[in-house]
């Protein structure tokens, strides 16, 4: 009994220690950078905010009187000859109708910026745009390149859709063609320049790809996994015998049926990304749905505890079990490398793998330690009975 409790209270401080841990992960995470970018003094801008991708930020002053926003934008291209590029597009979503500002290293070697009115996929001509464009300026240090410049807006324009990018190469003082990774193409949303506040990318889809990756998470990243440990580690104590297995039954049923929620997710975005396909991703999700429906199946197939099959459905059971366990973990991370999510939630979801890993190795140990001195205890008593008078 006491030391029942002492597990339960260990458990209990296990509990707070992994929940401060993953506050100060969040905490790490929303300090934010755009607060910590140093300007020169005469640069000073009333407002910052993070972008989402690629590690960027904005930074702006916008006079209403006027309708002038002075902007830097600052990110860290992924080739040192690389380039950066912030716009407004006052028409579209995304990339075609962008009046844009590119910063690079100029053919004579400085770094300038010119600007772009994107009209096609195809390679890209300098020229004027929607937005007279002064005072732009260009600096490349510390790894990361800055883009100054001011823009006169329509009058009233004071939400803008911003798309930003970054490139790794310049031809012939041409920014050459971006990569096509999540980051690239998400990198784009609303800035409200009064408020201060930005939006992310993709508006229906977004939340749906979010909903996606919550539902798998949670279900074969974090439930399955625990039904696991509650079925291999539960099993040792005996007052918890037929608990722990219907234990397991619902968390793996639940978790199965939330799974198949997020797998049916997985397939409606596939078919509407026709441009991208994640195949890595979508073969481990097709692969998984099968293996856990197999999984709940077999439970009605399962032969009585005496049963000479019963041995190998158990190893059959073991061998599908895990086989699960790692795939879906592995493909959650696959999983939010697609999404592109802000570094917390991979932190969290790290965390929590980290955490159930280490209450399954605490309870190995716990498991080996009871089981051990369950076989000495029985060894030390079936001696006493067959040698009672042996010590006298
Ligand atoms: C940008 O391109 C669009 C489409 O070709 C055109 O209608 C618009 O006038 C252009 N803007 C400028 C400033 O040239
Ligand atoms: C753009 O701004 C400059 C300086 O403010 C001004 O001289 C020029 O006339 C403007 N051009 C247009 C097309 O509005």
């Amino acid at each position: 009994m006491t030391r029942k409790c002492r597990v339960l209270q260990r458990a209990a401080l296990w509990f707070r220690l992994a929940l401060l841990l993953l506050s100060a992960v969040g905490y790490a995470a929303a300090a934010g950078r755009c607060s910590s970018v140093a300007f020169p003094s005469n640069r000073l801008y009333a407002a910052c905010s993070d972008l989402p991708h690629h590690s960027s930020s904005i930074h702006w002053s916008y006079d209403s009187a006027a309708a002038t926003l002075s902007f830097a934008f600052v990110a860290p291209p992924p080739q040192p000859k690389g380039w950066v590029a912030w716009a407004i597009n006052p028409t579209a979503d995304g990339m075609l109708g962008s009046q844009t500002l590119i910063a690079f290293h100029q053919p004579g070697g400085s770094m300038g910026v010119r600007t772009y009115n994107i009209t096609a996929y195809a390679p890209i001509t300098e020229g004027p745009i929607d937005f007279n464009a002064s005072n732009l300026a260009a600096e490349h240090s510390g790894g990361v390149m800055r883009l100054y410049g001011k823009l006169k807006l329509p009058a009233g324009m004071t939400v803008v859709k911003q798309v930003w990018q970054v490139g790794s190469s310049v031809a012939d003082g041409v920014p050459q063609k971006h990569d096509f990774q999540p980051d690239n193409l998400q990198s784009k949303g609303t800035l409200d320049l009064i408020k201060g506040a930005i939006s992310s990318s993709g508006g229906s889809t977004t939340v749906k790809k979010n909903v996606h990756g919550v539902l798998n998470a949670v279900s074969w990243g974090i439930m399955l996994p625990i039904g696991a440990i509650i079925a291999r580690y539960l099993k040792t104590f005996k007052s918890a015998d037929p608990a722990w297995f219907y234990l397991h039954v619902t968390c793996q049923i639940v978790g199965y049926g939330v799974g198949v929620g997020g797998w049916a997710t997985g397939l409606y975005l596939g078919s509407k990304s026709k441009g991208i396909q994640y195949t890595t991703h979508r073969s481990i999700g097709i692969t998984l749905f099968c293996l856990g429906t197999l999984q709940v199946f077999a439970l009605f197939l399962r032969p009585s505890k005496d049963h000479k099959y019963r041995f190998i459905w158990n190893i059959y059971h073991y061998l599908v079990g895990y086989t699960v366990i790692v795939l879906g973990i592995v493909n959650v991370f696959k999983g939010l490398a697609i999404l592109g999510v802000d570094h917390k939630w991979t932190m969290g979801y790290v965390t929590a793998v980290a955490i159930l890993g280490g209450i399954a190795l605490f309870l190995e140990v716990v498991t080996w330690f009871v089981v051990l001195k369950r076989k000495a205890d029985a060894r030390s008593s079936s001696n006493g009975v067959q040698h009672p008078l042996s010590d006298a």
